[in-house]
């Protein structure tokens, strides 16, 4: 077997492994941040359960750790106070990056790892099978449950040789995003081996794992070898090590060769994280800003290289050098040795251990900019500023175009920085809060922005008015908006669903509360694009019960069964013109029809006319849907259990 085949195999809880099919896995542990963690939270409290199944469970705020109004610290007080209640462990704000701290203090060899956030996968330099997926999917493994995924195919990246100097782990992954594109990973994990690994520390590989998501993979993952042991007892936790490997006659589904001495410092140009060429080609660009951090490229040794390469040197007068430490175990260590000194004196500002402008919080390049940084996305506006240009490069280059203004080929500079060695990391945990033994205590408080999951009602008849009829393509940025002003709402679902379908019809959420819930008709492709989950529980939130569409998007599909919405597609798409809205739509023996599949009858009061529908969902869905979505579905069958 391969690496993944034996983690996923002693993991199994349903299906057979082979490609395509659906498999569940058990959860070991789970991670969130503070921006997807309070509705995942919400949603777990939600399940009724008393603590958390997992092994280990950790609740990170590292993304909206600006404080300019209370709503950002209402959910960090939410989230510490929810993870005390649950059994979780909370890192606080300025402890540094969820991907960061959970490599250096919770990490396990073999262990599997869901994560509501879409770089989780960094954990994979550790061994560890590390996914991201959707909060209620992590508030659902949190709660016991399996994680379901399609059995990927699993690619083996075979590195030979050792990175030459100024070269960088980064160039691994970019060289890697350069062949594939960021399609390129889809459905597969990238599974790493060759005698190239054993030249890379275990955060070498955590920036490799890292970027794999912009390959679009499920994960990547790295043996579990003398250096990852090398790296846990630096971190004082050589107890939690164990050897895993490919067997030696493992098989793939495909290979990838990578020399590693034949690669060069590369650099993803703007907008996307694909657009690769060798920092030498990219034409000398003058620099406005070097951003360095983020869970790609911010341990210890990044930091360390960039220190030594600016140490007794000062930036030119046109660079803003912003730097963000992955975690406070870095920043301190910098501080100790009196790396952070050199940092500062070239004139580099120092910002917390967080995010922070990776995710447009702050540090936003002035217009048209160029911006250098070390992070892993470079999306057209990311940034905050539209008309900047972001390019994605490692910590070396980023070192070398802070010192000189230019985007320059960092080997012009002479000697490399040499890499520290670390026999042991400054361990010291009081940032990170160990639930208390005594939880019954734990009250949790929510601020005034923070209300309850909406929940759905076991499925019945459903006899309810059409409450509006768009065509098609509808995303779900038509459904349930996401901009500035709706944000700080992501925890306030009755009052985001206000907001529900207000650039195609400002009524409608009035329309649906009068009307005491309905049902949408849709086209062709309803609900495309983002995955937003809010998407579905705003409708829910308002008492739609079904949508009837010629076709579905996926994801909002999916997110539709979760909320215990019926997405039902019309068998004769001539019937979606006869429809108008507030025509009364009934669907009798609804549970019936429901569970014994086949197609559904719809009559039309209104019109006197009958229609049928299809309901394509799998056994397992439709009693989803009979339950009432995901949440109750769970809870019923653990109540069958007990
Ligand atoms: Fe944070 Fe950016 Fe990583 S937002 S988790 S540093 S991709």
């Amino acid at each position: 077997m391969n690496l993944t085949q034996k983690i996923l195999s002693s993991h199994l809880v349903e299906g057979e492994m082979i490609k395509g099919q659906e498999i569940a896995i058990k959860i070991d542990q789970t991670l969130t941040q503070d921006s997807t963690g309070t509705m995942a939270y919400l949603q777990l409290e939600a399940l009724g359960i008393d603590r958390v199944k997992t092994e280990l469970s950790v609740a990170y705020i590292d993304h909206n750790t600006l404080q300019q109004g209370p709503e950002n610290a209402d959910d960090h007080r939410y989230i510490q106070t929810v993870a005390a209640k649950y059994g979780i462990y909370f890192s606080r704000p300025g402890n540094g990056i969820c991907h960061q701290v959970h490599l250096e203090r919770f990490g396990r060899p073999g262990k599997t790892l869901l994560g509501s956030d879409s770089h989780t996968p960094t954990a994979g330099g550790l061994g560890m099978l590390a996914i991201g997926a959707g909060g209620l999917d992590v508030a659902l493994a949190m709660a016991g449950e399996p994680y379901r995924i399609i059995m990927p195919s699993i690619v083996n990246v075979r590195l030979t040789g050792k990175l030459r100097p100024w070269v960088s782990a980064k160039d691994v992954i970019l060289e890697l995003l350069r062949r594939l594109t960021v399609k390129g990973g889809v459905g597969k994990i990238f599974e790493y081996s060759g005698d190239g690994v054993k030249t890379l520390s275990v955060p070498e590989r955590a920036t490799i794992a890292n970027m794999g998501a912009e390959l679009g993979a499920t994960t990547s993952i790295f043996p579990s070898d003398d250096r990852t042991y090398e790296f846990l007892k630096a971190q004082g936790r050589e107890n939690t090590f164990v050897p895993l490997a490919a067997d030696e006659d493992a098989e793939y589904d495909e290979v990838i060769e990578i020399n590693l001495d034949e690669l060069e410092p590369l650099v993803a140009l703007p907008h996307s994280p694909d657009n690769v060429v060798k920092v030498k080609d990219a034409g000398r660009p003058k620099v406005d800003q070097v951003a360095i951090g983020s869970c790609t490229n911010s341990s210890y040794a990044d930091l360390m290289k960039v220190a030594s390469i600016l140490k007794g040197k000062v930036i030119p007068e046109h660079v803003s050098l912003v730097i963000s430490p992955g975690s406070r175990q870095v920043l301190n260590m910098l501080a100790k040795n009196g790396a952070l000194s050199d940092l500062i004196l070239a004139g580099a500002r120092i910002l917390e251990s967080a995010c922070g402008p990776c995710i447009g919080m702050g540090q936003a390049p002035a217009t048209g900019a160029i911006s250098i940084r070390t992070f892993n996305r470079n999306f057209y506006g990311r940034s905050g500023t539209k008309s900047a240009s972001v390019y994605l490069v490692s910590p070396e280059v980023a070192a070398a175009a802070a010192l000189t203004g230019y985007l320059i080929d960092p080997r012009e500079l002479g000697e490399a920085p040499l890499v520290p060695y670390v026999e042991k990391f400054e361990i010291n945990d009081n940032m990170i809060i160990k639930p208390p033994e005594n939880r019954e205590k734990v009250e949790i408080i929510k601020g005034p922005n923070i209300k309850p999951f909406p929940l759905n009602t076991p499925l019945s008849d459903i006899e309810k008015r059409v409450l509006i009829k768009v065509g098609d393509d509808i995303t779900t940025d038509h459904i349930m908006p996401s901009n500035a002003k709706l944000l700080p709402l992501r925890s306030n679902v009755p009052e985001l669903a206000k907001h529900c379908f207000e650039i195609i019809d400002e009524n409608f959420s009035k329309r649906a509360i009068e009307w005491g819930g309905g049902i949408i008709v849709g086209g062709s492709n309803y609900g495309q694009g983002s995955s937003r989950e809010h998407a579905a529980l705003a409708p829910l939130q308002l008492g739609v019960k079904a949508v009837i569409a010629k076709s579905f998007a996926r994801i909002h599909k999916a997110n539709l069964i979760n909320s215990g919405i019926l997405p039902l597609t019309f068998v004769n798409e001539r019937d979606y013109k006869d429809i108008e809205v507030g025509d009364v739509l009934k669907i009798e023996n609804a549970v019936e029809q429901v569970r014994r599949g086949g197609r559904i009858t719809v009559k039309n009061q209104t019109k006197g006319t009958t229609f049928e529908v299809d309901l394509e969902v799998s056994d397992r869905n439709r009693e989803v849907l009979i339950a009432g979505g995901m949440i109750n579905y769970v809870k019923s069958k653990n109540t069958k259990k007990t």
